[in-house]
């Protein structure tokens, strides 16, 4: 079952979680296998604070129990822990399926340890076969649409969507993603593009579960 897989990952990533901690908590299923499972460390004594990149993942965390900060005061967190939509070997991740992708990114780079928690059907040789999802200012809507077709994206604005900060999301596919540095300076290039869901250098280890089995990805050093 996938969700067993999912629970697995997000058990093994939450058992670094320590005393004292301040904890990302990233957003989607896997993310919410692991907010239930620190809430129940935290029902049994465990002293840690919380930051979120998501309002459904702060309701969640709130109603059990975790002590939620506002990450507009926060400066460093210690550990985040996170969902993803693809991971390979590089720790190169997509994420934002589920639209969140630039607060994630955000409480990403602030974080001592990003862990991405998933299941197998995530893990890639090489990202690039998902949906790209970009954040885009509405008031540059009908521009930054035709700056990612321009690039040979396939934007597709997301229907009926608003993320957090009432923005757009734009689903990008691109033919080939051969060389994701490249991708992200180019996204990051064009003006009402707030973010992006290419995680290039956020990653620092992944659990990912197939079978029940947990393995343990950890990033080795500069990737390209
Ligand atoms: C949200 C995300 C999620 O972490 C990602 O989409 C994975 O979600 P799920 O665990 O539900 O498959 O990036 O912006």
């Amino acid at each position: 079952m996938i969700d067993d897989d999912k629970k697995a990952a997000a058990v093994a990533a939450v058992a670094e979680v320590r005393d004292g901690m301040l904890v990302g908590l990233g957003t989607g299923s896997t993310a919410a296998f692991a907010i239930r499972t620190l809430g129940e460390r935290v029902a049994l004594g465990l002293q840690i604070r919380a930051v979120v990149t998501s309002e459904a993942s702060g309701k969640l965390a709130r109603e059990l129990g975790i002590e939620i900060l506002d990450f507009a005061a926060i400066a460093q967190v210690d550990l985040t822990i996170d969902g993803a939509d693809e991971i390979d070997a590089r720790c190169f991740a997509i994420k934002g399926a589920g639209g969140a992708m630039l607060r994630e990114k955000i409480v990403a780079a602030s974080s001592a340890r990003m862990v991405v928690i998933a299941d197998g059907s995530k893990r890639v040789d090489r990202i690039g076969a998902a949906k790209l999802p970009v954040e885009v200012l509405p008031f540059a809507s009908a521009y930054v649409m035709r700056a990612l077709t321009d690039t040979g994206a396939a934007p597709v604005i997301r229907h009926n969507y608003r993320t957090d900060q009432g923005n757009l999301v734009v689903d990008c596919h691109f033919a080939t993603l051969e060389d994701p540095r490249a991708t992200a300076t180019t996204l990051a290039a064009i003006p009402g593009i707030l973010g992006h869901g290419l995680f290039l250098d956020e990653v620092d280890a992944a659990y990912i579960a197939t079978s029940g089995v947990v393995t343990r990805l950890e990033r080795t050093g500069a990737s390209d």
